[in-house]
Parts: structure tokens; sequence; C-alpha cells
């Protein structure tokens, strides 16, 4: 996507200023328990991103049955380690390792993700923070689209602590009018076609149709799912495309700017770690 393209040169090139100043380049560190192939085709993509971007990477691969303590231990260990300025623990996680338990004794200062509660807390407070790739992405998109946010209904559909709640929490930011729904929401249909922004984060293949899109809206499609060997998204990509102003696909739509967005939450917890004031 040009959009991501774009926005990693200009980190690429903030990293290549701060090596010509003769400071060590960023540096993330990534974690994965076990070896779901999704986790690993991720981390391919984040590997490949950093490097181009002159961002250190490092990997830390724990087998499946690890305990949650050998996971907590090497949490440790990055937090300590000075060299190390992010830490992305993929998710999902094996059964018996608790995600909150592992985000929660993530340095918050590191924590590229926004999941730490503190980061959390500082998002809804309105406070700076790191917040999550996605969401970030997201935001990204819609303004690159020049989707007015001011005074919009934006429904996002789906509640999770990575995409849903920080997303809406974004959106109310920029003054939209938010409606977070999920899979009790009554005429969950009536509520989409309301939107002048939909944002569909259910997981929940084709959930939204054609006719459930109000003419003109800006639709963003998280959805990754896998119907007969196919990915297909949230959204009826198909019957969306004639109706909705902006529709992202589920292949190479937000993903990649949400990998951007991590290399940019890595140099601002570098930057705020060295202590170097960001002037944008
Ligand atoms: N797995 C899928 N998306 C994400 C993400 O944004 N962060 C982490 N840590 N794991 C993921």
């Amino acid at each position: 996507m040009a959009l991501a393209r774009e926005l990693r040169a200009g980190i690429a090139a903030e990293v290549t200023a701060l090596r010509d100043a003769g400071r060590r380049p960023p540096c993330l560190a990534v974690v994965l328990v076990g070896d779901n192939p999704a986790s690993l085709s991720y981390i391919k993509g984040k590997r490949r991103a950093c490097a181009r971007a002159g961002i250190d990477s490092r990997e830390h691969t724990l087998p499946a049955d690890s305990s949650e303590r050998a996971v907590l231990d090497q949490i440790d260990a990055l937090n300590r380690d000075d060299g190390v300025d992010g830490i992305l623990v993929q998710l999902p996680l094996p059964k018996g390792i608790r995600a909150t338990t592992i985000t929660e004794a993530t340095d918050p200062a590191k924590d590229v993700d926004g999941l730490h509660t503190r980061n959390a807390g500082r998002l809804l407070a309105g406070l700076p923070g790191l917040r999550p790739c996605t969401p970030l992405g997201i935001l990204e998109v819609l303004d690159r689209h020049r989707v007015p946010l001011e005074g919009a209904r934006a429904v996002v559909v789906g509640r999770s602590t990575l995409v849903g709640k920080p997303v809406a929490l974004l959106l109310l930011e920029r003054h939209a009018t938010v409606t977070i729904c999920h899979s009790r929401t009554r005429d969950l249909a009536a509520v989409c076609r309301d939107a002048d922004v939909l944002i569909a984060c259910a997981g929940s293949p084709l959930l939204i149709r054609g006719d459930w899109i109000r003419p003109g809206a800006a639709v963003i499609d998280l959805g990754v799912n896998v119907v007969d060997g196919q990915q297909v998204g949230d959204v009826d990509f198909d019957e969306a495309l004639g109706i909705a102003s902006l529709i992202t696909p589920s292949r190479g739509g937000v993903g990649p700017l949400t990998i951007t967005m991590l290399l940019r939450n890595t140099l601002e917890a570098y930057e705020a770690r060295c202590g170097i004031g960001r002037t944008a």
C-alpha cells in the first residue's frame, strides 16, 4: 500500500538521521511462544519491515509448552536490557499463558503494542502514551482519504482490547460519535446502516453485507478469516465496492499500516527512552 510505503520511508529517514548522528538504532524484541503459522508469518513481515527501516530486531522463540513463569522471565530480561526499546509478545498465546499477565509484566515504556493498562489507561484519560498499532493504522488510512471524523457517526463492530475498544477511543478523541457493537447487539444491520465510518473488527467472515452500508460510508475491514481456503474479511468486499466511498480489503488493507505503526511506536519508545524530543 502506497501510504504504508510512504510512512515507512519517513521512519527510515529518521533512523538514518539518528545513525548519522552517531546514535545506536532503535531495537524491537519480538517474543513468540509456540509456532502458530499465522504468528510466524506476521513475525516474518515485522522482521523484514524492521530491517528495511534500519531498526534492529530480535526474536525470542519459546516452546509452545513453556510455563507462564518462563515467558515472564523472558519479559523481565528484555525489560532490564537497556539496548531493547520495544517489546512485542505475539498473540495469541498458548493455553495456560494469560495474555494480561504477560502484558502487565512488560515495561510500559517498551510496550509498543499499547496493551499495558498504563498505556490503555492513558488513552482512556486522553494522555500521551503508546497506542495499539492497528487502531493507529486505521486512523492513518481515514486521514489519508480525508474522511471527516468530527461529528461523524462511527460504528465499531467488535470490542477487542487490541482493536475495537482502542479504535473507538481514538475516534472519540477525534470528536466522532462512536457506537461499539458486538455479538449481542440488537439489530446490528440497522446500527451499521447509520454509520458514516464503519470499522469491522468482529472476526466474523462476511458478517457485513452491502445493504448494511450507508451509501458513501468509509468502511475499514480488519477481518482476517479463512473460508474454504480463501481469506475473507468481515465485510463482503464485492458488495461494499459500489456502495462505500472507501473500503479496505482484508488482504493488504490495514495490515501493512499495523506494521508501520509498530515501527513508529518502536521509534517513539526509543526516543522517549533516550530523551530525544519529537518535533512532529
Ligand atoms: N497478533 C495479531 N495482531 C497482533 C498485534 O497487533 N500485536 C500482537 N502482539 N499480536 C498480534
